[in-house]
């Protein structure tokens, strides 16, 4: 059995979660949920990832693996390759582009994030705050003005948890408005079985 340290609310480790679903891999993941932030290390994750992060697999051979994107592609290839991954060619670089795209957007959303629940008030900073808020912006902007159907690969796993992420923690910030296109794309996803039954509470 696998294992996959991970938090609910955590879009990477979502990644994982799905992609395990999509690939039939599920019932082989032990999921072992770790509450944690930069100032609260989880030290049982740290015997598993020096980085004390999340996620982190340990696989059926004993061997740990992290970051998400590693994690993700050792899923695929576990289930005979090709699948999430598009193996070769303009698809996938594609697919890992969209993919740097997503993390990126959902680690500055990670980052606004901190900023505003951990970091104390009198050191908050609010320039750097708004850097973090227009990272998001222009990739949502970005995803809005390209055309995203194309299989459900490791790029459009990434764009539903990032985009999902960011609802969940600045349902305020309505990213829909004024982007149609991926709203609509997003709607369509979102009844999909792996991300419906992944979805934060
Ligand atoms: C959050 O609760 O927002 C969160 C949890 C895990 C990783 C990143 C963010």
């Amino acid at each position: 059995m696998m294992k996959l340290y991970f938090s609910p609310a955590s879009p990477f480790a979502r990644k994982a979660r799905i992609s395990a679903i999509e690939l039939g891999l599920a019932e082989r993941m032990e999921l072992i949920e770790v509450t944690l932030s930069p100032v609260q290390p989880h030290h049982g994750l740290r015997s598993h990832n020096p980085l004390g992060k999340i996620p982190a697999l340990v696989t059926e051979a004993d061997e740990a693996l992290y970051d998400s994107p590693v994690i993700c592609e050792y899923l695929d290839a576990l289930a005979g390759g090709d699948r999430l991954w598009p193996a070769a060619g303009a698809a996938r670089w594609r697919a890992l582009r969209r993919q740097a795209l997503a993390d990126g957007l959902a680690e500055a959303a990670i980052l606004m994030r901190y900023e505003l629940v951990i970091r104390p008030e009198g050191l908050r900073w609010s320039e750097w705050l708004d850097g973090q808020r227009l990272k998001v912006r222009t990739a949502l902007d970005a995803l809005e003005a390209e055309p995203l159907d194309g299989p459900f690969d490791i790029g459009a796993i990434s764009i539903v948890c990032a985009l999902e992420y960011f609802e969940f923690r600045f349902p305020e910030e309505r990213w829909r408005e004024g982007r149609a296109q991926l709203a609509a794309w997003h709607e369509r996803l979102s009844r999909r079985p792996s991300v419906a039954s992944t979805r934060p509470a």
